[in-house]
């Protein structure tokens, strides 16, 4: 795909649905009792692997219009052998939080994915399911593909994470359900809490304490009755990050980003761009479902160089390929602080932004964890081929760097970007940029 100088983008957007919410209300519909509606639904690739998935298990999921869906959950524990493996494509959150609901099933359910999922650790899920009860076997890494043998007997567990991932936590949840007495889990930075929030939504208990250094424990109370609910996903921040991120550098842009989730836990990269002098505003805040939505209106600005500290890096996890590209255009350096976990992403991102930021005539350089931009106070001046890496984000963000500069910027591969945003090329096309396939 390739992007082109866009002309001042302008006007109004409502970008697609959150997709760590959009596993979720599938899958926690699919262990509630009852039939769960839910509209806003994400219909990307790795949303559909885990409907599909849940399909496998027995679950019936049905689509009545576009984001209108419905589950007829079967009730924790409640899940079918599947016939057969389950392929879950690009979809990392879809695996790792399966992994936690096949740990409450006494039968073998053997997972599968596409080459970048299979390079994807597997081991920081396993590792708290087994000391739970289930039996895992995998590739070598414990990569995919990975057989699970649950447990109807599974333990309670007390676990400490060792890297904040909301994806371990919520797996180690999901299984907690079926386990009696309370499952604790400590992170050591606080992550998304969307399971948190939606496992209260379903009704189930849950209390969060504060735990050393910052950190939060999050407990459950096992066997709970979940009961269907109806379900709102809002516009995923993740998404928006890059309409928000194209306004920021397009020049004379302005839009309303409608409707877009704006969880705490996931809010570090509106707290950079407010910091290198971005003009966001957030507008009509408001609760649906139990998540924090607004609009966010933005427009073309003027960035400086930011340091951003690690302590932020799990609120803007999915981030940071974006923000390399505000930094690329701001004035002075910038600092990507502790970002090591990039590069167990849909890709090795902290290489991907390296290599994409070079191929556009950037300054880049990596110090340990660390990633230094030295900002171009402008656009840099693009022409370069990026290789997408099976990586919707990669391919998005250099997109969106290729529509401020003025030679525009060459993607290998753009169909990954469908796994969390289907329409992004026509969305950017319908408020003024000039992306196409090559
Ligand atoms: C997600 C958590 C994050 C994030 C991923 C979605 C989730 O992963 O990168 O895109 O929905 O829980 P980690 O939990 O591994 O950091």
């Amino acid at each position: 795909m390739i992007s082109e100088p866009s002309d001042s983008l302008s006007g109004e957007a409502t970008l697609p649905g959150d997709k760590s919410i959009s596993h979720r209300a599938l899958i926690l519909g699919a262990l509630a009792v009852g039939e769960t509606r839910i509209d806003g639904l994400l219909e990307g690739g790795d949303v559909m692997a885990t409907a599909r998935a849940l399909g496998e298990f027995g679950v019936e999921v049905a689509r009545d219009g576009p984001g209108a869906w419905r589950v007829w959950g079967a009730g924790v524990g409640g899940f079918q052998e599947p016939a057969r493996q389950l392929d879950l494509g690009n979809a990392g959150t879809a695996v790792r939080l399966l992994m936690g609901v096949a740990a409450q099933h006494p039968f073998t359910s053997f997972f599968s994915g596409d080459d970048s999922l299979g390079n994807r650790p597997m081991g920081r899920v396993a590792e708290p399911l087994r000391q739970m009860g289930a039996r895992i076997e995998a590739r070598s890494g414990c990569r995919l593909p990975l057989a699970l043998t649950g447990s109807s007997e599974l333990l309670p567990l007390s676990y400490t994470l060792p890297v904040a991932s909301a994806q371990v936590k919520s797996a180690v949840l999901l299984a907690g359900l079926a386990a009696p007495g309370e499952t604790a889990i400590v992170e050591p930075a606080p992550s998304r809490d969307h399971s948190e929030r939606m496992l209260r939504h379903f009704g189930a208990e849950l209390r969060v304490e504060d735990a050393a250094a910052g950190g939060r424990r999050i407990v459950l109370s096992g066997q709970p009755e979940l009961s269907a609910r109806a379900l709102s996903i809002p516009a995923d921040i993740s998404s928006a990050a890059f309409a928000l991120a194209a306004a920021l550098i397009v020049p004379g842009s302005q839009l309303l980003l409608r409707n877009v989730g704006v969880n705490p836990f996931r809010g570090g990269l509106l707290d950079c761009v407010r910091e290198m002098g971005g003009a966001v505003e957030l507008q009509g805040a408001k609760e649906i479902s139990g998540e924090p939505v607004a609009d966010i209106a933005v427009s073309a600005s003027k960035l400086h160089g930011i340091d951003v500290p690690a302590a932020r890096v799990p609120s803007m996890i999915d981030e940071f390929p974006i923000l390399a590209v505000l930094a690329a255009c701001a004035e002075g350096p910038s600092r990507l602080a502790g970002v090591g976990e990039l590069r167990h992403k849909e890709s090795d991102r902290f290489a991907a932004i390296l290599a994409g930021l070079s191929a556009a005539g950037v300054q880049v350089a990596a110090e340990g964890d660390d990633i230094l931009i030295t900002g171009m106070a402008g656009p840099p001046p693009g022409g370069g081929e990026i290789e997408s890496c099976l990586d919707h984000r990669i391919a998005m963000a250099f997109l969106v760097l290729g529509m401020a500069t003025a030679r525009g910027m060459t993607i290998d591969d753009g169909a990954p970007i469908a796994t969390s945003f289907p329409a992004f090329a026509e969305l950017m096309n319908g408020l003024g940029g000039r992306i196409r396939h090559g």
